[in-house]
């Protein structure tokens, strides 16, 4: 088996580059380095390209006889994708678009896509489903719904069988600590939390303690980024025997306010996390809980990882000593 990692080089890539490796897969990343690290590959075979230029990608089609594509490439901020709608239009769907196409010319037809929770928009219910609307509310969650969309055309027209994976709050770093998050500006909770408790970042600023929610801060859904990686070994295997394009909710279940998760961490830091109370930021819903029972039914996918204290060690060990 031949798998090609777009994006490898970044937060969840390369956890799944790792995955992939271990499971004895011929494994080769793309990535453009924008946000990714070189160093969180290793020894994986590596091409430094963009999907926005397309000829490069087309040739390493071609001649990789790739069996599948995994395609984590994306800018991923929403606020900053309501300030530079282009931007996240153009790298989320236009890359993927031409993604695609090399794919199709070179006769590889599945692929496994990053989606994400930002697809459903305003949630309406405690524990959301595939069935939940998708309206997105920002323009990131709107480019990941349009290659959803185009994905499902894409099975139609040309047969391309594909699962997009809708990630809640992915979190955590491998556990034996080398590998992890680590974005520039850092703008992820559990991140941002660790990195105050280590002095290497200011007090972590709470965005808002008046919404709707017991204790008044957002609720997430935080699953460790190696259960992602294992829900897509999982969509590979699944892709042998089902065509079309399938979606999938990818958490824990079970959700945790902004105030529990400095609770936890400050436990697992065994230190308090220096916090204070800030305005809400803008386009935070209340809460965000996955229900990921399809996932379970139909991929066999159980998250290996349920204890908030658990994902926020494996996060701590790499946020102590960060390698990049
Ligand atoms: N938060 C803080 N302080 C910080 C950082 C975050 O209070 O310094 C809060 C946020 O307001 C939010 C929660 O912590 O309530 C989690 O925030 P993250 O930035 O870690 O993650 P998000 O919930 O914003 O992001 C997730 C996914 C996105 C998806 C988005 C949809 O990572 O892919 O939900 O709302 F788009």
């Amino acid at each position: 088996m031949k798998v090609l990692v777009c994006g490898g080089a970044g937060y969840i890539g390369s956890h799944m580059v790792r995955r992939l490796i271990q499971d004895g897969v011929d494994t080769v990343v793309f990535d453009n380095l924008s946000t990714g690290h070189r160093e969180s590959v290793g020894g994986a075979s590596f091409v430094q390209g963009d999907l926005l230029a397309s000829s490069q990608l087309r040739e390493l089609l071609s001649q990789g006889r790739f069996d599948a594509v995994m395609h984590f490439c994306a800018r991923s901020l929403v606020g900053e994708s309501v300030q530079q709608p282009y931007a996240y239009y153009e790298n989320n769907v236009v890359g993927t678009l031409n993604l695609l196409q090399a794919m199709r010319e070179a006769g590889v037809g599945k692929l496994v896509f990053s989606s994400t929770a930002a697809v459903f928009g305003q949630p309406e219910a405690d524990l959301i489903d595939e069935a939940h609307p998708t309206r997105p509310i920002n323009p990131y969650g709107a480019s990941k719904r349009m290659v959803e969309t185009i994905l499902e055309d894409a099975a139609r027209a040309h047969g391309l069988r594909s699962v997009a994976l809708r990630y809640f709050n992915a979190a955590g770093a491998s556990p034996e600590g080398d590998i992890g998050e680590s974005h520039s500006p850092e703008t992820h909770l559990i991140p941002n939390m660790l990195r105050a408790a280590n002095g290497d970042a200011p007090t972590l600023k709470v965005f808002g303690n008046d919404y709707a929610t017991p204790d008044g801060t957002c609720v997430r859904d935080y699953v460790h980024v190696d259960d992602l990686a294992d829900a897509h070994s999982r969509a590979l295997d699944f892709m042998t025997s089902n065509d079309g394009a399938h979606a999938f909710n990818l958490g824990n279940g079970a959700g945790f306010s902004v105030m529990q998760m400095i609770d936890a961490a400050g436990q697992v830091a065994k230190r308090p996390i220096p916090f204070e109370i800030a305005p809400r930021r803008q386009g935070d819903p209340d809460r965000l809980v996955a229900s990921s029972a399809k996932a379970r039914r139909e991929l066999g996918w159980q998250p290996r990882y349920t204890e908030i204290a658990d994902i926020i060690e494996t996060a701590w060990r790499w946020h102590r000593n960060p390698r990049y």
